[in-house]
């Protein structure tokens, strides 16, 4: 028996073994076989030919200040270039591609980059708005058709996922991001990356890159560009988590992003990019700067001329200078003036070309350009997808009488400008998407009230059609290109065109406001006089027929904002995963003013409430949801236990959820929690998980939600990630201001 029993054992551990190292060598970025050609490419370099392939230069339209540089195709020649970004086409691509690897010295291809935030030809919602989906896997399949796509053209590495936490509405970038919780833009950022690299096994795969690494959202005053000021634990808590998801999921690039944190220009800081993603996390994808975010650690102060910000740069661990032409300029001179060690360089090449082995580029370096697949109409399968994530993103805010859906109506008035907007509808960042790709709501409306019988008017303005009319619909909102996403922050952040719907709440009949934007907007003032509000961020090529099928029915709203919606912006920061202060408001009506000491003396305005308009994850459906109070399946656990990973020491959390509507719908699942009595101060809720499940009506389903080390966990005092002794407070609910909790607690 014995021998057998070693035997059995030695098995077993062998098989561990084998599958730890097929684990760990499943991502290129950690594969051997890669490695070793870098190192042999390596090798053959010479200082000149290292310092090229960290160049990268932006040869089509500018996506930051121009810099009217010209003359690539001879750098690339000589080996000086090893990027080149918003050069689209395969064509195109292919020239340089061609120079590249048949011309230069080594042979070393270009890798294409481009922003394709939220499709390339298939504009899908903004990010915010695919946020609002809480569909990792639909999200997945966004990305997944923008890279086949984006591909095609020669483009094989996008500038995102975008991954910063905005807690503050007026940063015009908010749109780009999935809103205020690290949790969900954990989630969100893996699916991102999942759906561009696939496998990494195939020439339609692309790398993706995760920016803006770090800290970028918490600008202050929500101005693009600006300082920000990040407590460490915060830093690790809520903006390196999704950072860290994506690099845990295998993401081939970080850029580093244009704010100074913590006093340091986060393009040259040793803290984040050395030792947090390098040393912390063994990061091996490439880093590339912001465009031109190493030359502006000038401006920041930290170097006084372009030599020293090329030094700090690649000291501090950016691999790639986008369009900074520092790099070319100055890298060499430093190495051989001793101020930069070789082995310094060395690793930012490796990085870069690991990236480039990581994609099959020296397999593939050409697109084909025997294929021109976006000149005719887009496949089936791409605008159906644009449709369900349109009508997935959509947030019901308001629906008052039921107005929402459409029964029974004859005649309806449109008024305002977005009901026939095709380019708004593709939000900021639209690659190549094509205004003539759009379907408006004015196109799908006509079309179905022609089917069915209904009279539609459309007009700019508070037409008198609106009079007669059964219903009235309000389509207004934000034009995205200039009041959305990079530099256009804001600081009055109302609903343009919202005074529309005053103008027709005079014909006193039912008003359906569709509100357009890149971001939460104020609605307090419009709130009361719109019968129902339906936030449709800006959604894409697929926004007419999404709309119709919402407002008459044939898709019920399942969206949840991710940000949360401001009565005031004097509120803002303001975010739901807050701390609770030492004087909380409990039970003071903050609806008036304070009278007394009792109501003053808290943390709260004299003018507004503390609450936003809309919580995050809240959103309306056709169908009503009821939720059980949660049940913990023990009363207490141990810290201890925990935190050595004892399986025993978890608690499952389960509720009922039950469709108590008419029709069916999906409902998205939140779980949070709450900790007190914890060596630092917890956030008054927290994310911890979160599922969407479709209810039939009268339907109930049970949903179970496990508490682990891994939601329990936070930086302590010590600044150690780990479970402490607590009293944790649980809730299974619709939205982060609701719910009832259940407790239990963490012993020793
Ligand atoms: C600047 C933006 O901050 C960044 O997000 C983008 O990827 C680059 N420009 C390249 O266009």
């Amino acid at each position: 028996m014995k021998p057998f029993y070693f035997l059995k054992v030695f098995c077993v551990l062998m098989f561990c073994a084998v599958a730890n190292l097929c684990a760990q060598s499943s991502s290129p970025l950690q594969s051997a076989a890669i490695d070793q050609k870098v190192e042999k490419l390596l090798k053959q370099m010479t200082l000149e030919e290292k310092v090229g392939q960290l160049n990268q230069y932006s040869a089509g339209a500018a996506t930051g200040p121009g810099t009217g540089r010209t003359g690539y195709p001879e750098m690339i020649a000589v080996g000086q270039v090893g990027s080149l970004f918003n050069l689209i086409g395969a064509k195109q691509t292919n020239e340089m591609q061609h120079i590249a690897v048949e011309k230069s010295r080594l042979h070393i291809p270009l890798i294409f980059g481009l922003d394709v935030i939220h499709g390339y030809r298939t504009e899908f919602p903004m990010p915010l708005g695919l946020a609002a989906t809480w569909d990792p896997a639909l999200i997945e399949q966004t990305a997944r058709i923008a890279a086949k796509e984006a591909s095609t053209d020669g483009i094989r590495w996008t500038f995102s996922p975008m991954v910063d936490i905005a807690r503050d509405a007026r940063w015009g970038r908010i749109t780009e991001g999935e809103g205020e919780d690290p949790y969900l833009a954990s989630e969100i950022a893996k699916a991102y990356v999942r759906g561009y690299q696939g496998n990494l096994d195939s020439p339609d795969d692309i790398a993706a890159c995760v920016k803006h690494y770090v800290g970028y959202g918490a600008a202050e005053a929500g101005r693009d560009y600006n300082t920000t000021e990040i407590s460490d634990r915060t830093l690790r808590e809520i903006y390196l988590r999704p950072f860290k998801a994506a690099a845990d999921a295998g993401a081939l690039s970080f850029m580093s992003a244009f704010n100074s944190l913590n006093e340091v220009p986060a393009s040259a800081n040793p803290f984040t990019l050395r030792q947090v993603l390098r040393h912390d996390w063994g990061y091996k994808g490439m880093v590339v700067s912001d465009w031109q975010s190493l030359w502006e650690i000038e401006a920041h102060g930290i170097a006084n001329d372009d030599r020293t910000a090329a030094e700090k740069g690649i000291l501090a661990g950016v691999d790639m200078d986008m369009e900074g032409n520092l790099y070319h300029t100055h890298l060499a001179e430093l190495v051989e003036a001793g101020a930069v060690p070789m082995s310094v360089v060395d690793d930012a090449v490796r990085n870069v070309l690991r990236v480039k082995f990581a994609l099959g580029l020296f397999d593939h370096p050409y697109a084909d350009d025997t294929k021109t697949a976006f000149d005719g109409p887009l496949p089936a399968a791409s605008r159906e997808l644009a449709r369900k994530a349109a009508e997935e993103a959509f947030v019901l805010l308001k629906n008052e009488h039921a107005v929402l859906p459409l029964t029974g109506i004859h005649k309806i008035a449109v008024v305002g400008p977005m009901a026939d907007n095709a380019d708004n509808m593709l939000g900021s960042w639209d690659a190549q998407g094509k205004a003539n790709d759009v379907v408006t709501l004015r196109n799908a409306l006509t079309a179905y009230c022609a089917a069915h019988n209904i009279a539609v008017s459309f007009s700019a303005d508070a037409s008198a059609a609106s009079a007669d009319a059964d219903v009235i619909l309000v389509a207004v909102g934000e034009t995205a290109s200039e009041m959305t996403g990079e530099a256009a922050s804001r600081t009055r952040i109302g609903l343009p065109g919202a005074e529309l719907v005053d103008e027709v709440a005079k014909f006193n009949k039912p008003i359906v406001l569709l509100a357009f934007a890149g971001r939460p907007v104020v609605l307090t003032p419009i709130e009361p006089k719109a019968t129902a509000i339906l936030e449709a961020w800006f959604p894409g090529i697929e926004a007419g027929p999404a709309l119709v099928a919402t407002l008459f029915g044939e898709a019920n709203p399942s969206g949840r904002l991710t940000a949360s919606f401001p009565r005031s912006v004097g509120q803002e920061p303001l975010y739901y995963n807050a701390l609770s202060t030492g004087r909380p408001v409990g039970n003071v009506d903050l609806t008036r003013p304070p009278t007394t000491g009792l109501e003053k003396y808290h943390s709260r305005y004299i003018d507004e409430q503390n609450s936003p308009l809309y919580p995050f994850g809240y959103g309306l459906s056709y169908s009503t949801f009821e939720f059980s109070t949660p049940q913990v399946s023990a009363s207490s656990t141990s810290a201890k236990a925990l935190n050595a990973g004892d399986a025993k020491a978890e608690v499952h959390v389960t509720a009922t959820v039950k469709n108590t509507g008419n029709r069916p719908g999906d409902e998205v699942v939140q779980f949070y929690i709450r900790q007190r009595g914890t060596s630092v101060a917890r956030p008054v809720r927290e994310l911890k998980g979160f599922q969407k499940i479709a209810l039939a009506a009268g339907e109930s389903k049970q949903v179970d939600f496990k508490l682990t080390r891994q939601q329990l966990a936070f930086w302590n005092i010590d600044m150690k990630e780990v479970a402490e002794p607590a009293k944790v407070q649980v809730w299974i609910t619709g939205d982060s201001a609701s719910g009832t909790p259940a407790e239990l607690e963490i012993k020793p």
